[in-house]
């Protein structure tokens, strides 16, 4: 497509995404329009077709698109760990899917290297390494699995050349830990079982002690121990382990130390609440994601660590690729650090928002939502029939509808599927122990707390509505 055609295509192209922007600023929208899989397979047309459908078409596809998809910009969409739509982070994604860089090397993306590099180093300074490297990965769960291979590499150097035998090796986590470290454990050999829990305190935070007994009783059964996992913001109660104790429990038993701060590492750019991390700068690798808090469209994660050798050496295979990597670029060729090939250039939206409103927008990004998320816990505290179930050190917000003689587990399940049916509020239902909880997460630029009322008011409704036997309208 060429000339006005190009113009006309780009023009109706950009009229719908102002139209989805705005309806995010629309009162009373819907943020889905429910529907079960078999239902919306029946009502949708999803064919490849044999012959192509043409320009037209394209729009349509797009229109169906857009009309049918959960509208994660609106400000009641507060299930994940993320929402809403930053727009320089937004036109950063376009201008990257437009030029198609790929992160390999230098020769093939000079500018979008140097971005990355840019932002590795500045997000190293404010971690406090004050030397190391990372990269760029496709999230927090593969953040989690490179720092376990990296600690793998640590404790057997000579495991990327010779394979590995993990049967002995373990590793620790919280009990609260996110799913990743699972799949972590089995790609690096030492299996799910290797994986040791370590218990909580009553607020989802590692217990440093109950960590070391762990370690010794593995060592005492012949075990390896090789790395511990800390989380910073655990993702249903945003818990953050105590990261200085732990550090000290590594550095003592010459454990890898990898925090997964894929949720909680925004809390760095402040001042309030950057104690949360009091202590990972002693920490021998981290990830981060920028699409969680910090709102950049998925997918826009961080991988550091101290060590640049260690990971250099996790990606020797990369020297290999004489068709790639040249001796002449081999200090800037970001391929080398990386265990992907073709690598989208993530780190461009990331630079532009960042460069839009620096690290006081981040600052003020971060306490806005603690705010708002210490006002939904009032809210919580405040209604006849909300319990808190859990304490809160960051934004998400665990609670539920309580009431006598009812099991409260299918109380809250039944009050979670209603609001998801209806469309307008979304949460998600997790668990704490056995218990059921409503899981609200502040990370939505749009959430005011005029939202947050409304959010308590239709979960309150829906508790009434169950209590007193009235159907669901939808
Ligand atoms: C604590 C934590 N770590 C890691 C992840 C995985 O991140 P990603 O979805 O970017 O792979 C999540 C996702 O919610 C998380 O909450």
């Amino acid at each position: 497509m060429r000339g006005d055609k190009l113009g006309d295509f780009l023009d109706n192209l950009v009229a719908r995404i102002a139209d989805y922007v705005d309806q995010s600023h629309n009162e009373g929208q819907k943020t889905v329009d429910y529907l079960p899989a078999s239902s919306r397979k029946k009502t949708t047309d999803l064919s490849l077709p044999l012959e192509g459908h043409g320009t037209e078409s394209v729009l349509d596809d797009i229109d169906e698109f857009l009309k049918q998809c959960v509208k994660t910009n609106r400000p009641e969409f507060m299930n994940p760990l993320w929402g809403g739509l930053n727009v320089a982070g937004f036109a950063g994604e376009v201008i990257a899917a437009l030029t198609n860089q790929s992160m390999y090397t230098y020769e093939l993306s000079p500018i979008a290297t140097l971005i990355e590099k840019a932002v590795i180093e500045r997000m190293m300074e404010i971690v406090g390494y004050g030397e190391g490297f990372g990269t760029l990965t496709t999230g927090g769960s593969n953040g989690n699995m490179l720092g376990m291979l990296c600690a793998r590499q640590y404790a057997d150097p000579m495991s990327s050349l010779n394979g590995f035998d993990g049967t002995k090796y373990v590793a620790f986590v919280s009990e609260e830990a996110h799913y990743s470290v699972l799949m972590s454990a089995n790609v690096i050999g030492i299996g799910h079982q290797n994986l040791i829990k370590v218990k909580c305190d009553s607020g989802g935070r590692m217990k440093p002690e109950s960590l070391l007994e762990e370690i010794n009783r593995a060592a005492s059964n012949d075990r390896v121990p090789f790395c511990i996992i800390a989380t910073s913001g655990t993702t249903v109660r945003g818990a953050f382990d105590p990261l200085r104790e732990i550090a000290q429990i590594a550095h003592d038993n010459d454990i890898w130390l990898h925090v997964d701060a894929a949720w909680g590492g925004s809390c760095l750019f402040s001042r309030r609440h950057r104690g949360l991390m009091d202590g990972v700068e002693l920490a021998d690798s981290i990830c981060w994601d920028a699409h969680k808090m910090m709102g950049l469209p998925l997918i826009c994660s961080v991988f550091l660590t101290k060590n640049k050798s260690v990971l250099r050496s996790v990606c020797t295979h990369g020297d290999s690729a004489h068709y790639l990597f040249h001796d002449d670029t081999k200090d800037v060729d970001l391929g080398r650090y990386s265990l992907q090939c073709g690598r989208r250039n993530d780190s461009l939206k990331l630079w532009i928002a960042w460069r839009e409103i620096g690290d006081s927008g981040w600052a003020k990004m971060v306490e806005k939502y603690c705010d708002l998320s210490g006002y939904l816990e009032d809210l919580v505290n405040d209604s006849e029939h909300l319990s808190m179930m859990s304490e809160r050190d960051w934004s998400n917000v665990c609670f539920r509808y309580e009431v006598d003689d009812y099991d409260l587990n299918e109380l809250n399940t039944e009050i979670r599927n209603r609001m998801m049916r209806e469309g307008i509020n979304l949460v998600s239902r997790s668990n704490i122990g056995d218990d059921v909880v409503i899981r609200a997460v502040v990370a939505n630029p749009l959430i005011d707390e005029k939202v947050l009322r409304s959010l308590i008011t239709s979960i309150e409704r829906h508790g009434s509505e169950i209590i007193n036997n009235i159907p669901a309208e939808f």
